[in-house]
Protein backbone atom coordinates (compact mmCIF):
# COMPACT_ATOMS: atom_id res chain seq x y z
CA UNK A 1 0.00 0.00 0.00
CA UNK A 2 2.78 2.33 1.04
CA UNK A 3 4.96 1.62 -2.02
CA UNK A 4 1.49 2.44 -4.16
CA UNK A 5 0.76 5.68 -2.70
CA UNK A 6 4.28 6.97 -2.95
CA UNK A 7 5.02 5.75 -6.45
CA UNK A 8 5.87 8.29 -8.56
CA UNK A 9 2.70 7.91 -11.07
CA UNK A 10 0.92 8.15 -7.81
CA UNK A 11 2.27 11.12 -6.99
CA UNK A 12 2.43 12.92 -10.15
CA UNK A 13 -1.17 12.43 -10.90
CA UNK A 14 -1.96 13.34 -7.09
CA UNK A 15 -0.04 16.66 -7.52
CA UNK A 16 -1.74 17.69 -10.83
CA UNK A 17 -5.49 17.13 -9.68
CA UNK A 18 -4.25 18.98 -6.42
CA UNK A 19 -3.00 22.10 -8.88
CA UNK A 20 -6.22 21.98 -11.15
CA UNK A 21 -8.19 22.18 -8.49
CA UNK A 22 -6.46 24.70 -6.24
CA UNK A 23 -8.36 27.96 -8.18
CA UNK A 24 -11.74 26.71 -6.93
CA UNK A 25 -10.95 26.25 -3.41
CA UNK A 26 -9.37 29.41 -2.95
CA UNK A 27 -12.00 31.51 -1.38
CA UNK A 28 -13.02 34.18 -3.91
CA UNK A 29 -12.27 38.01 -2.72
CA UNK A 30 -15.62 39.37 -1.69
CA UNK A 31 -17.51 41.89 -3.87
CA UNK A 32 -16.55 45.34 -1.86
CA UNK A 33 -19.89 47.68 -0.57
CA UNK A 34 -19.07 50.79 -1.76
CA UNK A 35 -21.07 54.00 -0.73
CA UNK A 36 -21.89 56.12 -3.85
CA UNK A 37 -18.95 58.52 -3.25
CA UNK A 38 -16.36 55.71 -2.86
CA UNK A 39 -18.14 54.19 -5.61
CA UNK A 40 -18.06 57.72 -7.85
CA UNK A 41 -14.32 58.84 -6.99
CA UNK A 42 -13.26 54.88 -7.47
CA UNK A 43 -14.78 55.48 -11.26
CA UNK A 44 -13.21 59.21 -11.39
CA UNK A 45 -9.78 57.94 -10.53
CA UNK A 46 -10.07 54.86 -13.35
CA UNK A 47 -10.37 57.70 -15.97
CA UNK A 48 -14.28 56.68 -16.12
CA UNK A 49 -15.13 60.16 -16.92
CA UNK A 50 -18.05 62.58 -17.78
CA UNK A 51 -18.65 63.33 -21.74
CA UNK A 52 -18.07 67.01 -22.17
CA UNK A 53 -20.81 69.12 -22.00
CA UNK A 54 -19.90 72.20 -23.08
CA UNK A 55 -17.73 73.14 -27.40
CA UNK A 56 -15.24 74.48 -25.15
CA UNK A 57 -14.62 71.50 -23.16
CA UNK A 58 -15.23 69.45 -25.69
CA UNK A 59 -12.23 70.74 -27.68
CA UNK A 60 -9.87 70.15 -24.90
CA UNK A 61 -11.38 66.57 -24.87
CA UNK A 62 -11.25 65.23 -29.09
CA UNK A 63 -9.72 68.00 -30.69
CA UNK A 64 -6.97 66.88 -33.78
CA UNK A 65 -4.01 69.28 -33.65
CA UNK A 66 -3.51 67.90 -37.74
CA UNK A 67 -7.33 68.63 -38.09
CA UNK A 68 -8.51 71.48 -35.45
CA UNK A 69 -12.71 71.91 -35.18
CA UNK A 70 -14.79 74.65 -36.25
CA UNK A 71 -18.23 75.12 -36.47
CA UNK A 72 -18.12 75.53 -40.60
CA UNK A 73 -15.51 72.20 -40.51
CA UNK A 74 -18.17 70.14 -38.41
CA UNK A 75 -21.12 71.64 -40.48
CA UNK A 76 -19.23 70.42 -43.82
CA UNK A 77 -18.77 67.17 -42.08
CA UNK A 78 -22.27 66.51 -41.23
CA UNK A 79 -23.53 67.33 -44.47
CA UNK A 80 -20.80 64.79 -46.02
CA UNK A 81 -21.80 62.02 -43.45
CA UNK A 82 -25.37 62.08 -44.97
CA UNK A 83 -24.37 62.97 -49.03
CA UNK A 84 -25.14 59.87 -50.47
CA UNK A 85 -22.83 60.74 -53.50
CA UNK A 86 -19.96 59.35 -51.61
CA UNK A 87 -20.97 55.91 -53.03
CA UNK A 88 -20.72 54.72 -56.64
CA UNK A 89 -24.65 54.29 -56.92
CA UNK A 90 -25.52 56.81 -54.77
CA UNK A 91 -27.39 54.84 -52.63
CA UNK A 92 -25.34 54.68 -49.45
CA UNK A 93 -23.86 57.38 -46.52
CA UNK A 94 -22.05 57.10 -43.77
CA UNK A 95 -25.33 56.96 -42.05
CA UNK A 96 -26.64 54.04 -44.03
CA UNK A 97 -25.20 52.00 -42.14
CA UNK A 98 -24.40 53.92 -39.05
CA UNK A 99 -27.35 55.51 -37.56
CA UNK A 100 -27.41 58.17 -35.18
CA UNK A 101 -30.68 57.47 -33.81
CA UNK A 102 -30.08 53.55 -33.40
CA UNK A 103 -26.90 54.21 -30.99
CA UNK A 104 -24.38 54.34 -34.31
CA UNK A 105 -24.79 51.52 -35.63
CA UNK A 106 -26.80 49.35 -38.10
CA UNK A 107 -28.69 46.89 -35.89
CA UNK A 108 -27.49 43.67 -38.25
CA UNK A 109 -25.10 40.61 -37.58
CA UNK A 110 -22.91 41.97 -40.85
CA UNK A 111 -22.81 44.82 -42.15
CA UNK A 112 -24.26 45.14 -45.83
CA UNK A 113 -23.04 47.97 -48.14
CA UNK A 114 -22.77 48.55 -51.93
CA UNK A 115 -25.21 46.54 -54.33
CA UNK A 116 -26.05 44.22 -51.06
CA UNK A 117 -22.88 42.82 -50.55
CA UNK A 118 -22.31 41.73 -47.42
CA UNK A 119 -18.91 42.62 -45.25
CA UNK A 120 -16.70 39.36 -46.70
CA UNK A 121 -15.24 38.96 -43.02
CA UNK A 122 -19.19 39.05 -41.84
CA UNK A 123 -17.89 42.30 -39.43
CA UNK A 124 -20.45 43.76 -37.27
CA UNK A 125 -20.74 47.49 -37.72
CA UNK A 126 -19.57 49.29 -34.46
CA UNK A 127 -21.08 52.60 -33.17
CA UNK A 128 -19.53 55.55 -34.28
CA UNK A 129 -21.08 57.65 -31.34
CA UNK A 130 -18.00 58.35 -29.58
CA UNK A 131 -15.51 56.50 -31.77
CA UNK A 132 -13.46 59.74 -31.80
CA UNK A 133 -12.97 59.40 -27.68
CA UNK A 134 -10.69 55.98 -29.42
CA UNK A 135 -7.41 55.18 -29.64
CA UNK A 136 -7.83 52.65 -32.12
CA UNK A 137 -10.80 52.41 -35.29
CA UNK A 138 -11.70 48.81 -36.75
CA UNK A 139 -12.11 45.73 -34.97
CA UNK A 140 -8.41 45.22 -35.15
CA UNK A 141 -7.33 48.62 -34.46
CA UNK A 142 -5.93 49.55 -38.17
CA UNK A 143 -6.89 53.18 -38.05
CA UNK A 144 -5.48 55.84 -35.64
CA UNK A 145 -8.41 58.33 -35.42
CA UNK A 146 -11.65 59.17 -37.52
CA UNK A 147 -10.07 60.79 -40.46
CA UNK A 148 -8.00 58.21 -41.83
CA UNK A 149 -10.92 55.70 -40.59
CA UNK A 150 -13.22 57.46 -43.11
CA UNK A 151 -11.21 56.69 -46.07
CA UNK A 152 -11.79 53.17 -45.60
CA UNK A 153 -15.26 52.84 -46.11
CA UNK A 154 -15.96 54.87 -49.32
CA UNK A 155 -13.43 53.31 -51.06
CA UNK A 156 -14.45 49.53 -49.89
CA UNK A 157 -16.06 47.66 -52.48
CA UNK A 158 -18.51 46.12 -50.31
CA UNK A 159 -19.42 49.35 -48.79
CA UNK A 160 -19.26 52.80 -50.83
CA UNK A 161 -16.80 51.19 -53.63
CA UNK A 162 -15.62 54.75 -55.28
CA UNK A 163 -12.09 55.76 -55.29
CA UNK A 164 -10.63 59.33 -54.23
CA UNK A 165 -10.42 60.87 -58.06
CA UNK A 166 -13.87 59.70 -58.44
CA UNK A 167 -15.27 61.58 -55.09
CA UNK A 168 -13.01 64.06 -56.32
CA UNK A 169 -14.83 64.76 -59.56
CA UNK A 170 -18.52 64.33 -58.14
CA UNK A 171 -18.27 66.61 -55.35
CA UNK A 172 -15.88 69.64 -57.37
CA UNK A 173 -19.07 69.66 -60.00
CA UNK A 174 -21.56 70.88 -57.46
CA UNK A 175 -20.64 74.72 -56.92
CA UNK A 176 -22.26 75.34 -54.15
CA UNK A 177 -19.92 72.37 -52.07
CA UNK A 178 -16.97 73.52 -53.67
CA UNK A 179 -17.59 77.25 -51.75
CA UNK A 180 -18.03 75.47 -48.75
CA UNK A 181 -14.90 73.90 -48.88
CA UNK A 182 -13.09 76.77 -50.17
CA UNK A 183 -14.22 78.46 -47.26
CA UNK A 184 -13.35 75.56 -44.39
CA UNK A 185 -9.80 74.56 -46.13
CA UNK A 186 -9.11 78.08 -48.59
CA UNK A 187 -8.39 76.21 -51.64
CA UNK A 188 -10.07 76.17 -55.04
CA UNK A 189 -11.13 72.88 -55.60
CA UNK A 190 -12.21 69.49 -53.21
CA UNK A 191 -9.46 66.96 -51.98
CA UNK A 192 -10.19 63.24 -50.63
CA UNK A 193 -8.21 64.52 -47.61
CA UNK A 194 -9.88 67.50 -46.79
CA UNK A 195 -13.31 65.05 -47.42
CA UNK A 196 -11.70 62.85 -44.52
CA UNK A 197 -11.05 65.79 -41.88
CA UNK A 198 -14.49 67.29 -42.41
CA UNK A 199 -16.31 63.93 -41.65
CA UNK A 200 -13.82 63.76 -39.06
CA UNK A 201 -14.59 67.09 -37.19
CA UNK A 202 -18.25 65.97 -37.42
CA UNK A 203 -17.42 62.53 -35.90
CA UNK A 204 -15.81 64.16 -33.21
CA UNK A 205 -18.89 66.01 -31.98
CA UNK A 206 -21.09 62.63 -31.82
CA UNK A 207 -20.64 62.33 -28.20
CA UNK A 208 -22.99 61.19 -25.99
CA UNK A 209 -24.39 61.66 -22.27
CA UNK A 210 -26.38 59.84 -20.24
CA UNK A 211 -27.89 58.98 -16.47
CA UNK A 212 -23.85 57.39 -16.38
CA UNK A 213 -22.55 60.94 -16.73
CA UNK A 214 -24.68 62.36 -14.42
CA UNK A 215 -24.03 59.92 -11.53
CA UNK A 216 -20.10 60.79 -12.30
CA UNK A 217 -20.84 64.11 -11.88
CA UNK A 218 -22.58 64.45 -8.71
CA UNK A 219 -26.03 62.62 -9.02
CA UNK A 220 -26.80 60.02 -6.72
CA UNK A 221 -30.30 58.80 -7.74
CA UNK A 222 -29.40 59.30 -11.72
CA UNK A 223 -29.03 55.70 -11.78
CA UNK A 224 -30.52 52.61 -9.59
CA UNK A 225 -29.56 50.26 -6.60
CA UNK A 226 -28.80 47.68 -9.62
CA UNK A 227 -26.94 49.81 -11.82
CA UNK A 228 -24.52 51.01 -9.15
CA UNK A 229 -23.97 46.73 -8.03
CA UNK A 230 -23.00 46.08 -11.44
CA UNK A 231 -21.02 49.11 -11.80
CA UNK A 232 -19.04 47.85 -8.72
CA UNK A 233 -18.45 44.34 -10.40
CA UNK A 234 -17.31 45.98 -13.65
CA UNK A 235 -14.74 47.78 -11.64
CA UNK A 236 -13.38 45.27 -9.24
CA UNK A 237 -13.55 42.32 -10.99
CA UNK A 238 -11.59 43.82 -13.91
CA UNK A 239 -14.22 44.86 -16.97
CA UNK A 240 -12.81 48.18 -16.57
CA UNK A 241 -9.57 46.75 -17.07
CA UNK A 242 -9.96 46.61 -21.03
CA UNK A 243 -13.14 48.69 -21.58
CA UNK A 244 -11.56 51.61 -19.86
CA UNK A 245 -11.53 55.64 -20.79
CA UNK A 246 -14.27 58.31 -21.55
CA UNK A 247 -15.66 55.96 -24.36
CA UNK A 248 -15.86 52.94 -22.11
CA UNK A 249 -13.65 51.30 -24.44
CA UNK A 250 -11.45 52.04 -27.50
CA UNK A 251 -7.84 52.40 -25.88
CA UNK A 252 -6.69 48.83 -26.28
CA UNK A 253 -5.94 46.26 -27.93
CA UNK A 254 -6.79 42.52 -26.22
CA UNK A 255 -6.78 38.79 -26.64
CA UNK A 256 -10.20 37.22 -27.19
CA UNK A 257 -10.82 34.98 -25.90
CA UNK A 258 -7.74 35.10 -22.85
CA UNK A 259 -8.73 32.22 -21.15
CA UNK A 260 -9.34 28.54 -22.54
CA UNK A 261 -11.66 26.03 -21.27
CA UNK A 262 -10.92 22.21 -22.43
CA UNK A 263 -14.72 21.10 -22.43
CA UNK A 264 -15.47 23.60 -25.39
CA UNK A 265 -12.68 21.51 -27.57
CA UNK A 266 -14.44 18.00 -27.32
CA UNK A 267 -16.49 19.26 -30.33
CA UNK A 268 -12.83 19.36 -32.26
CA UNK A 269 -11.50 16.32 -31.19
CA UNK A 270 -14.79 14.69 -32.55
CA UNK A 271 -14.69 16.42 -35.82
CA UNK A 272 -10.58 16.81 -37.61
CA UNK A 273 -12.67 19.49 -40.45
CA UNK A 274 -12.90 22.02 -37.34
CA UNK A 275 -10.35 24.11 -36.79
CA UNK A 276 -9.63 24.82 -32.82
CA UNK A 277 -9.81 28.65 -34.12
CA UNK A 278 -13.27 27.72 -34.70
CA UNK A 279 -14.58 26.29 -31.34
CA UNK A 280 -15.96 27.27 -28.93
CA UNK A 281 -18.44 28.97 -30.43
CA UNK A 282 -18.97 32.42 -28.99
CA UNK A 283 -15.63 32.62 -31.17
CA UNK A 284 -17.46 30.94 -34.31
CA UNK A 285 -15.82 31.70 -37.19
CA UNK A 286 -18.47 33.40 -39.35
CA UNK A 287 -15.87 35.56 -41.61
CA UNK A 288 -12.26 34.19 -41.40
CA UNK A 289 -11.74 37.27 -38.92
CA UNK A 290 -9.09 36.88 -36.13
CA UNK A 291 -7.95 40.29 -35.50
CA UNK A 292 -5.07 41.92 -35.73
CA UNK A 293 -2.41 39.63 -37.12
CA UNK A 294 -4.97 36.74 -36.99
CA UNK A 295 -3.60 36.44 -33.82
CA UNK A 296 -7.03 36.85 -31.76
CA UNK A 297 -6.23 40.02 -30.71
CA UNK A 298 -9.24 42.67 -31.53
CA UNK A 299 -9.73 46.28 -30.27
CA UNK A 300 -11.56 47.06 -26.94
CA UNK A 301 -15.24 47.48 -28.11
CA UNK A 302 -16.80 51.09 -27.08
CA UNK A 303 -19.43 50.26 -24.46
CA UNK A 304 -21.23 53.26 -24.36
CA UNK A 305 -24.82 52.65 -25.95
CA UNK A 306 -23.86 49.12 -25.92
CA UNK A 307 -27.72 48.09 -25.43
CA UNK A 308 -28.98 49.85 -27.99
CA UNK A 309 -26.19 47.98 -30.51
CA UNK A 310 -27.25 44.42 -31.02
CA UNK A 311 -25.86 41.92 -32.38
CA UNK A 312 -22.70 42.11 -30.16
CA UNK A 313 -19.01 40.62 -30.86
CA UNK A 314 -17.14 41.28 -34.18
CA UNK A 315 -18.86 38.88 -36.12
CA UNK A 316 -22.45 39.76 -34.64
CA UNK A 317 -22.98 36.06 -33.11
CA UNK A 318 -24.54 36.74 -30.27
CA UNK A 319 -27.81 38.78 -30.02
CA UNK A 320 -27.94 39.04 -25.98
CA UNK A 321 -26.63 41.23 -24.52
CA UNK A 322 -26.51 39.07 -21.04
CA UNK A 323 -25.17 36.59 -23.00
CA UNK A 324 -22.33 38.86 -23.86
CA UNK A 325 -21.98 39.39 -20.41
CA UNK A 326 -21.46 35.87 -19.57
CA UNK A 327 -19.12 35.66 -22.40
CA UNK A 328 -17.06 38.59 -21.21
CA UNK A 329 -16.79 37.16 -17.52
CA UNK A 330 -16.28 33.60 -18.35
CA UNK A 331 -13.48 34.10 -21.38
CA UNK A 332 -11.71 37.34 -20.28
CA UNK A 333 -12.29 37.02 -16.22
CA UNK A 334 -12.28 33.50 -15.37
CA UNK A 335 -14.81 34.14 -13.05
CA UNK A 336 -18.38 33.04 -14.72
CA UNK A 337 -21.49 35.73 -13.20
CA UNK A 338 -24.33 34.67 -11.77
CA UNK A 339 -27.89 35.32 -13.10
CA UNK A 340 -28.48 38.20 -10.88
CA UNK A 341 -24.29 39.54 -11.01
CA UNK A 342 -25.04 39.69 -14.73
CA UNK A 343 -28.60 41.28 -14.49
CA UNK A 344 -26.60 44.05 -12.25
CA UNK A 345 -24.32 44.49 -14.92
CA UNK A 346 -26.78 44.72 -17.62
CA UNK A 347 -28.55 47.44 -15.90
CA UNK A 348 -25.00 49.38 -15.59
CA UNK A 349 -24.54 49.13 -19.32
CA UNK A 350 -28.21 50.57 -19.71
CA UNK A 351 -26.72 53.87 -18.18
CA UNK A 352 -24.47 54.33 -21.01
CA UNK A 353 -26.83 54.89 -22.68
CA UNK A 354 -27.13 58.51 -23.88
CA UNK A 355 -28.19 61.19 -26.16
CA UNK A 356 -25.72 63.57 -28.85
CA UNK A 357 -25.00 66.24 -27.38
CA UNK A 358 -25.55 69.43 -29.26
CA UNK A 359 -22.32 71.35 -28.91
C1 LIG B 1 -21.82 49.17 -45.54
C2 LIG B 1 -21.89 49.68 -44.19
C3 LIG B 1 -20.94 50.79 -43.81
C4 LIG B 1 -20.81 52.04 -44.38
C5 LIG B 1 -21.51 52.59 -45.63
C6 LIG B 1 -19.89 52.77 -43.55
N1 LIG B 1 -19.48 51.98 -42.51
FE1 LIG B 1 -18.31 52.55 -40.99
N2 LIG B 1 -18.09 50.63 -40.44
C7 LIG B 1 -18.76 49.55 -40.98
C8 LIG B 1 -18.14 48.31 -40.52
C9 LIG B 1 -18.57 46.89 -40.87
C10 LIG B 1 -17.06 48.70 -39.70
C11 LIG B 1 -16.05 47.76 -39.05
C12 LIG B 1 -15.07 47.36 -40.13
C13 LIG B 1 -13.76 46.79 -39.67
O1 LIG B 1 -13.47 46.78 -38.47
O2 LIG B 1 -12.98 46.35 -40.53
C14 LIG B 1 -17.08 50.15 -39.64
C15 LIG B 1 -16.24 50.92 -38.86
C16 LIG B 1 -16.36 52.30 -38.70
C17 LIG B 1 -15.69 53.09 -37.69
C18 LIG B 1 -14.80 52.56 -36.59
C19 LIG B 1 -15.53 52.61 -35.29
C20 LIG B 1 -14.76 51.93 -34.20
O3 LIG B 1 -15.12 52.15 -33.06
O4 LIG B 1 -13.82 51.18 -34.49
C21 LIG B 1 -16.04 54.39 -37.91
C22 LIG B 1 -15.61 55.60 -37.11
C23 LIG B 1 -16.89 54.41 -39.08
N3 LIG B 1 -17.08 53.12 -39.53
C24 LIG B 1 -17.36 55.54 -39.70
C25 LIG B 1 -17.89 55.54 -40.99
C26 LIG B 1 -17.98 56.71 -41.87
C27 LIG B 1 -17.53 58.11 -41.51
C28 LIG B 1 -18.57 56.28 -43.03
C29 LIG B 1 -18.86 57.09 -44.28
C30 LIG B 1 -17.68 57.66 -44.94
C31 LIG B 1 -18.85 54.86 -42.87
N4 LIG B 1 -18.39 54.44 -41.65
C32 LIG B 1 -19.50 54.07 -43.80
C33 LIG B 1 -19.83 49.65 -41.84
C34 LIG B 1 -20.06 50.76 -42.66
C1 LIG C 1 -9.03 41.22 -21.34
C2 LIG C 1 -9.81 42.33 -21.84
C3 LIG C 1 -11.32 42.34 -21.58
C4 LIG C 1 -11.97 42.20 -20.38
C5 LIG C 1 -11.39 41.96 -19.01
C6 LIG C 1 -13.38 42.36 -20.69
N1 LIG C 1 -13.56 42.58 -22.02
FE1 LIG C 1 -15.34 42.90 -22.95
N2 LIG C 1 -14.40 42.78 -24.76
C7 LIG C 1 -13.04 42.66 -24.95
C8 LIG C 1 -12.76 42.47 -26.36
C9 LIG C 1 -11.39 42.32 -27.00
C10 LIG C 1 -14.02 42.44 -27.01
C11 LIG C 1 -14.27 42.24 -28.51
C12 LIG C 1 -14.31 40.77 -28.83
C13 LIG C 1 -14.80 40.47 -30.22
O1 LIG C 1 -15.75 41.06 -30.68
O2 LIG C 1 -14.21 39.61 -30.88
C14 LIG C 1 -15.03 42.66 -25.97
C15 LIG C 1 -16.40 42.74 -26.20
C16 LIG C 1 -17.34 43.06 -25.24
C17 LIG C 1 -18.74 43.28 -25.49
C18 LIG C 1 -19.41 43.27 -26.87
C19 LIG C 1 -19.14 44.60 -27.53
C20 LIG C 1 -19.67 44.79 -28.93
O3 LIG C 1 -19.59 45.93 -29.42
O4 LIG C 1 -20.14 43.86 -29.55
C21 LIG C 1 -19.35 43.56 -24.29
C22 LIG C 1 -20.80 43.87 -24.04
C23 LIG C 1 -18.31 43.47 -23.28
N3 LIG C 1 -17.11 43.18 -23.89
C24 LIG C 1 -18.52 43.66 -21.92
C25 LIG C 1 -17.58 43.29 -20.95
C26 LIG C 1 -17.88 43.12 -19.55
C27 LIG C 1 -19.23 43.37 -18.89
C28 LIG C 1 -16.74 42.70 -18.94
C29 LIG C 1 -16.53 42.26 -17.50
C30 LIG C 1 -17.34 41.12 -17.13
C31 LIG C 1 -15.71 42.64 -19.97
N4 LIG C 1 -16.27 42.99 -21.18
C32 LIG C 1 -14.39 42.29 -19.74
C33 LIG C 1 -12.07 42.72 -23.97
C34 LIG C 1 -12.33 42.57 -22.61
Amino acid sequence: MKKFLLHPITVTIVTVVFIAALPYMLPKKPIPKWSDEELRSKALSLNMLPTPKSYEELLKVVNNPQNPLSREKIALGKRLYFDTRLSRDKSISCASCHILEQGGDDNRPTAIGYRGRANPHHLNSPTVLNAALAKYQFWDGRAKDVEEQAAGPVQAPFEMNMTPKEVEERLNSDSSLRAEFKKVFGKDRVEFSDVQKAIGAYERTLLTRGAYDEFLDGNNSAISESAKRGMTLFISKGCKGCHTGMSVGGQLIQKFPVRFYWQDYLGVLFNPKVSIKDNPYPFKNLGEFYGRNNEQYFRVPILRNITKTAPYFHNGAVKDIKEAVRIMSKYQLGDEFNKEQIADVVEFLKTLEGKIVKY
